[in-house]
């Protein structure tokens, strides 16, 4: 396997060389906001949509820290590394504290990312498990406390599952780590933004192909019971791309794993970002 390279402060070194204090809010607190930036032929895909959501997540959780470090710190691990196809984990933490503190005095801003190899194709479909949303009130930030997720994650990996689709007293609001579509009569559809999911960029993206393809399709605010009949249920990630759900363990569905629309999506997915 080739050596992973990484960056802290922007500095770039081999991961195994890089040491981080477990004074870092990050590790004290999880006091730090992240991205998951994919790369394809060694080109960023949607570079600019992820720095300004990076810049929102800093923005709403008050850490100072210059975009433009972050884009050249993220470009150079790219340039560094020999990987065509992967993704970049990059995070920004409010700092180092001298004395651990819940309250957090102006500090310098802690960046840290590291450079996966990854291949894309080839998703199998999912096999789901709907969860209480335990999370807290501001999932529109890109935090690095996931706590919520990650136990409710691997609950369902208990139960042989590979995602979880989450509800806030029986409204959906997202995957795991990704964003959620269905089909119903032959309609998309897929929870409205707001603090309760992730912006996710792939469900940005799909959206502009379902809109491009004008096919039918409606944001808003749904239920389980919409699941229920739903024919299609879909998962949109930076690392998943559109993957179908074959079962959700626990909610009897109509669920068909022929679906057109997804095809057409799927299709249209791949030709315009990865090929
Ligand atoms: N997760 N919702 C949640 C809770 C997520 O963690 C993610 C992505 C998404 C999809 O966002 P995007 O399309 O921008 O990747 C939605 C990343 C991949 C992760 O944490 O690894």
């Amino acid at each position: 396997m080739m050596p992973k390279l990484a960056s802290y402060n922007g500095k770039v070194d081999l991961i195994e060389n890089i040491k981080v204090s477990p004074m870092s809010r990050a590790f004290l607190f999880s006091d730090s906001v992240y991205e998951v930036i994919s790369f394809y032929k060694n080109e960023f895909i949607d570079f600019e949509t992820h720095l300004d959501r990076l810049n929102h997540s800093l923005n709403e959780t008050k850490i100072s820290c210059l975009i433009e470090d972050c884009r050249a710190e993220i470009e150079e691990l790219l340039n560094e590394s020999k990987s065509e196809d992967g993704y970049i984990y990059y995070q920004v933490s409010r700092g180092v504290d001298s004395i651990r503190s819940h309250f957090f005095e102006e500090s310098d801003c802690e960046r840290f990312g590291f450079i996966e190899e990854f291949s894309f194709f080839n998703q199998s479909p999912l096999r789901v498990m709907l969860a209480d949303d335990i999370r807290w009130q501001r999932c529109d930030i890109k935090s690095t406390s996931l706590l919520g997720n990650v136990l409710q994650m691997n609950d369902a990996k208990r139960n042989g599952c590979n995602e979880i689709l989450m509800h806030k007293n029986c409204e959906l609001t997202e995957g795991g780590a990704s964003n959620i579509f269905f089909v119903k009569n032959k309609t998309i559809f897929t929870p409205e933004l707001s603090s309760k999911i992730l912006p996710g960029i792939t469900r940005h993206q799909v959206i502009k192909i379902i809109k491009d393809k004008k096919l039918d399709f409606e944001e808003g605010s749904y239920g389980i019971d919409d699941l229920k009949e739903a024919s299609s249920i879909w998962f949109t990630s930076t690392t998943k791309g559109i993957v179908g759900v074959e079962e959700i363990i626990n909610l009897e569905t109509k669920i068909n794993p022929e679906c057109e629309l997804l095809e057409i999506c799927k299709d249209a997915f791949v030709k315009k970002y990865f090929s």
